[in-house]
């Protein structure tokens, strides 16, 4: 079973669309094992997206992130990275499917829905970024022989 760090950014909070989202990914099989509602203190934002501190859009980021509050999850799965990246469809919207998540609720990529880990060494830091060890819940899910 992998991890991965999905987070529900602002607008999904303001436009109610949080069980909609978390839906898709229960529909899909994966099991959450971590969740918060949180204001995202700015330099946790800094931290997260450090990546990007050079990019043209990194201001534009780190505001909105941090413009309201967010779903932090910590998601588990067979395969659950890449699962999740799929049903998200691809970062810039204006790319996304009718039918993936962004494709279905992000309207631009500077308003985007969901943020999800790209690999394992991502996962890894960013659930450690967010989520305390005794945040984690272990459980199996009453379904999983079913789905896997
Ligand atoms: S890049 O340049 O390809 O590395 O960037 P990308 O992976 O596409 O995006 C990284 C995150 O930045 C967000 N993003 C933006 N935010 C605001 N404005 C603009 N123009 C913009 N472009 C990209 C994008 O949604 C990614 O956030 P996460 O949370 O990882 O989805």
């Amino acid at each position: 079973m992998e991890r991965s760090f999905v987070m529900l950014k602002p607008g999904v909070l303001q436009r109610r669309l949080v069980g909609e989202i978390i839906n898709r990914l229960e529909k899909k099989g994966l099991t959450i094992v971590a969740m918060k509602l949180m204001a995202i203190p700015r330099e946790l934002a800094e931290t997260h997206y450090a990546e990007h501190k050079e990019k043209p859009f990194f201001s534009d980021l780190i505001s909105y992130i941090t413009s309201g509050p967010v779903v932090a999850m910590i998601v588990q799965g067979e395969d659950a990275i890449a699962s999740i990246r799929r049903l998200c469809g691809p970062t810039k919207v204006h790319e996304a499917q009718p039918g993936s998540i962004r494709g279905d609720f992000a309207g631009v990529t500077t308003k985007n829905v969901i943020h999800a880990s790209d690999a394992p060494a991502t996962a890894e830091r960013e659930i450690e970024l967010f989520f305390s060890p005794d945040e984690i819940v272990e459980y199996r899910a009453g379904d999983e022989d079913w789905v896997y």
